[in-house]
């Protein structure tokens, strides 16, 4: 939060400006009153909230795919705010399209940008059937046996099999959209050896096992199709950031026993009292910060902050913990020296939702716990 009030502070800023000193994260180490100098070690350090060293730089105007689009709007509201913390199991989707670009369906799928310690949940080879070409139509056949296999390196192996079956479907012969087909078992392994990933193969049979016609059963392909059909692999993965999220905790700090000491306290009818702890809009906008490049949606998301004061008596409004009603009463009656006011800070706070290009410009969907404030309280 201290993070993003820096952010607050350098994009709004204007003359009432903070002692630089305290919201520098670096003034441990070098001071520095250079704005342009704070604001490049602020946007590194933000960067850092989101996962990144530097940030992907993105050729020309790409597109992101439909499904990944799809799913962003899926899990995130307007502002990128998950909308339900249980709909995706791991924290980060990846998608990557075929690089094979081959007439036969082959594909391969280069996935350097997956980090070492990302722990993979499921994977999908996405591939859109085409129509059958209107001469063939007729058919005999009604049905086809789909099979994905993943390539093997027969050398290594030991063994007189080139493919190990993945996957295997029957499809509608004259069916036409997505075909999902789950591969995880094959990308696990190329995770574990790079250098068996020797792609994937996928074999198309009648219910005999015959080989079926290929021009009658139709995938689409990198190199001959609109860009909206490229065969694509969607990885589900969890990259283990999970952080001592108040999500879960949030509603155990509310339900102290402090109303039964304290009384809540109108304080618009007290003039010139200090505004109590509350929540205010702090919006963190993408564009500014140079990152509209990359990031693909939200265009910025508000991240609130939580400012005001805490003093006695405090109200089941200023959503105390029980320490904090004891330590506002020894503020209050002066009883020890040094004891400050209780803070206000965020006792609530909310995931956001990224959809941006990564360095080989696939599109990756990625939630980031504790990036919003959805309450403030007096802690
Ligand atoms: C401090 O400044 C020096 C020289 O400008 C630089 O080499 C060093 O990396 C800086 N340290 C930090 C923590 O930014
Ligand atoms: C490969 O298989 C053959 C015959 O089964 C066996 O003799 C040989 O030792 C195996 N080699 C390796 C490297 O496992
Ligand atoms: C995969 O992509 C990375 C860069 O994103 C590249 O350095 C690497 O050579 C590629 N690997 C293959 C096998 O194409």
């Amino acid at each position: 939060m201290i993070l993003l009030l820096i952010f607050g502070s350098l994009l709004w800023s204007a003359a009432s400006r903070p002692s630089p000193n305290y919201l520098n994260p670096y003034s441990e180490e070098n001071e520095t009153d250079d704005p342009e100098e704070m604001r490049s070690a602020a946007i590194k350090r933000l960067l850092e909230v989101f996962g990144m060293e530097d940030p992907p730089s993105i050729h020309g105007h790409k597109q992101a795919p439909q499904y990944m689009l799809d799913l962003y709007n899926t899990v995130a509201d307007v502002d990128g705010v998950t909308k339900d913390p249980y709909l995706l199991e791991g924290n980060t989707v990846r998608s990557f399209f075929d690089k094979l670009r081959s007439e036969q369906v082959e594909f391969s799928f280069n996935l350097s940008t997956v980090s070492r310690g990302e722990k993979i949940l499921t994977a999908e080879l996405h591939l859109f059937k085409l129509r059958p070409q209107a001469t063939l139509a007729f058919n005999r056949h009604h049905f086809c046996q789909v099979s994905v296999y993943q390539v093997l390196d027969t050398s290594k192996t030991n063994s007189t099999q080139d493919k190990k079956l993945l996957s295997s479907r029957l499809i509608p012969v004259h069916s036409t959209g997505w075909e999902v087909f789950t591969i995880t078992q094959a990308v696990r392994s190329w995770m574990m050896d790079e250098g068996s990933n020797l792609g994937l193969h996928v074999v198309v049979r009648t219910l005999g096992g015959n080989p079926f016609d290929m021009k009658l059963v139709r995938f689409a392909s990198g190199r001959n199709h609109h860009q909206s059909k490229q065969p694509m692999l969607v990885l589900f993965t969890d990259d283990g950031r999970r952080s001592t999220s108040l999500e879960s905790r949030g509603t155990s700090f509310m339900s102290g026993s402090s109303s039964r000491i304290a009384r809540s306290v109108d304080y618009s009818e007290e003039s010139g009292a200090p505004t109590p702890c509350q929540r205010h809009p702090l919006y963190v906008d993408f564009e500014e910060i140079g990152w509209s490049g990359w990031i693909i949606s939200p265009r910025g998301y508000n991240a609130y902050h939580c400012k005001g004061s805490c003093p006695f008596p405090l109200g089941q409004n200023m959503r105390p913990t029980n320490h904090a009603t004891v330590q506002s009463i020894i503020y209050a009656l002066k009883l020890l020296k040094g004891v400050e006011m209780p803070c206000c800070v965020p006792d609530k706070l909310f995931s956001i939702n990224l959809l941006y290009f990564d360095d080989a410009e696939n599109v990756v969907l990625k939630q980031y716990n504790d990036m919003v404030a959805g309450s403030c309280g007096c802690h």
